[in-house]
């Protein structure tokens, strides 16, 4: 297998890992990544059956469990009680749970409620240069799984705060700092959830936090760290995603001069998640020996998984460095695959839809104001800002 060599802090690999992508893919559907020391799959094969290979999943080995640094203990628990980190059959019981909120169905309810907020978010645009990501990709996603979840919508610059303080440990850049700030959003952010949900507890309503209590008090569906660690994933998963790939999108439309009303919006979002998706990486372990691709896998063994590199695969997409909205749709890697295939995928989609029509047809003359950079969080590839004029 090849080893390649790529810090992830370096600024040309932040603003555009593609060219390394394309690098490593011709070496082989594995590398070795010296940085991270660990594999990683490029392909879009190795993607796909990395992830629907039930030898393979993202709950810690019990021999590689630790207790954790006792500075880390509140984001700790709240990963300890995440169905993201999960595998079957607490995974199955989680996740069927939160499924039932998330049907393509209960999603196309929200249409008119997305629809609304897309446009009086866009009534509110100032004529002067303004930052987009702030003034409307953030509100839409934010605001809508705050409604879905049934949390005040007040509550979103705290959500904000927390969430991305939490997600900041996944990034390569990590400081102790960052586990300092990270540990007290948990710790502030479970606070809440908590007294929330005592409030909520005699005020049952037709939204999702309501069904989670009713299944904690079941007793056996959901313990109370598991229905706080499941509104933290909600809230946090729900927005940090569409956010950026909403950002990625409106920047790539604008800088390629491309006028979207050409285009079937489905084709565009498809393209958008597919061209420059906002999460490049997740990893897997090995639960037993495994031959994959020429490589055995030993129990432990930790991959990479990485999907912006999948997206670009040319055997699966031709001139995959083309953005190009009106090419077939071929489900591309962006939400994932397998067990924990994105739940939000339905709800992440209608969103980008809906806004991105709305703000197309409103803003025809939308340009930007400064050169957008990506922020260096490298897994994830979302802007600091989208300066633009109206
Ligand atoms: C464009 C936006 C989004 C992208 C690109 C995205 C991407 C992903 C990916 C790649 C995974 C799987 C991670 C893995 O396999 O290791 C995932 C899981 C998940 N996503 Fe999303 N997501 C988006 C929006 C959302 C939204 C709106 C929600 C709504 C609540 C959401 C909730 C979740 C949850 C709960 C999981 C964990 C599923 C499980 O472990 O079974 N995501 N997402």
């Amino acid at each position: 297998m090849k080893t390649v060599f790529q810090s992830p802090v370096e600024p040309g690999f932040v603003q555009d890992p593609y060219p390394f992508y394309d690098k490593a893919r011709a070496y082989g559907d594995l590398v070795y990544w010296e940085d991270y020391n660990k594999i990683a799959a490029v392909s879009h094969r190795a993607v796909q059956v990395l992830l629907k290979d039930r030898r393979f999943g993202r709950e810690v080995p019990a021999e590689l469990q630790g207790p954790g640094p006792a500075h880390l203990a509140p984001w700790l628990n709240v990963e300890a009680h995440s169905l993201l980190e999960a595998e079957p059959p607490r995974h199955t019981r989680l996740r069927a749970l939160v499924m039932r909120a998330f049907t393509s169905r209960a999603i196309a309810t929200l249409e008119p409620s997305i629809r609304d907020l897309s446009h009086s978010l866009i009534d509110r645009f100032p004529d002067t240069p303004f930052d987009l990501l702030d003034a409307f990709c953030t509100q839409v996603p934010v605001i809508t799984i705050c409604r879905l979840l049934g949390v005040p919508e007040e509550m979103s610059p705290d959500l904000l705060r927390w969430s991305h303080a939490m997600v900041a440990m996944y990034q390569a850049s990590r400081t102790r700092e960052t586990e300092d700030t990270a540990a007290t959003a948990a710790r502030e952010f479970s606070a809440f959830l908590s007294n929330y949900i005592e409030q909520r507890r005699t005020d049952p309503q037709d939204d999702l936090i309501t069904r989670l209590i009713t299944a904690e008090e079941d007793g056996k569906k959901l313990s109370h760290d598991e229905l706080v660690a499941t509104c933290i994933l909600l809230l946090n998963a729900g927005h940090e995603a569409t956010v950026h790939s909403l950002g990625n999108g409106v920047k790539t439309v604008l800088q390629l001069g491309i006028d979207p009303r050409d285009h079937a919006i489905d084709g565009l979002v498809e393209e958008i998640l597919r061209y420059d998706p906002p999460l490049h990486m997740f990893t897997r372990y090995a639960y037993e020996e495994v031959d994959l691709f020429g490589h055995t896998f030993k129990r432990g063994d930790e991959v990479a998984l990485l999907l912006g590199a999948a997206n670009r695969d040319p055997s699966v997409w031709a001139e995959p460095n083309r953005f190009d909205p009106s090419r077939p749709i071929v489900t591309n890697t962006s939400f994932g695959g397998g067990l924990h295939f994105c739940v939000g995928a339905p709800l992440a989609r209608l969103e980008m839809r809906i806004a991105l029509t709305a703000l197309f047809e409103r803003c025809p003359n939308l340009r930007l104001s400064a050169d957008p950079e990506y922020s260096n969080s490298y897994h994830f590839h979302g802007l600091t800002r989208l300066m633009v004029h109206v």
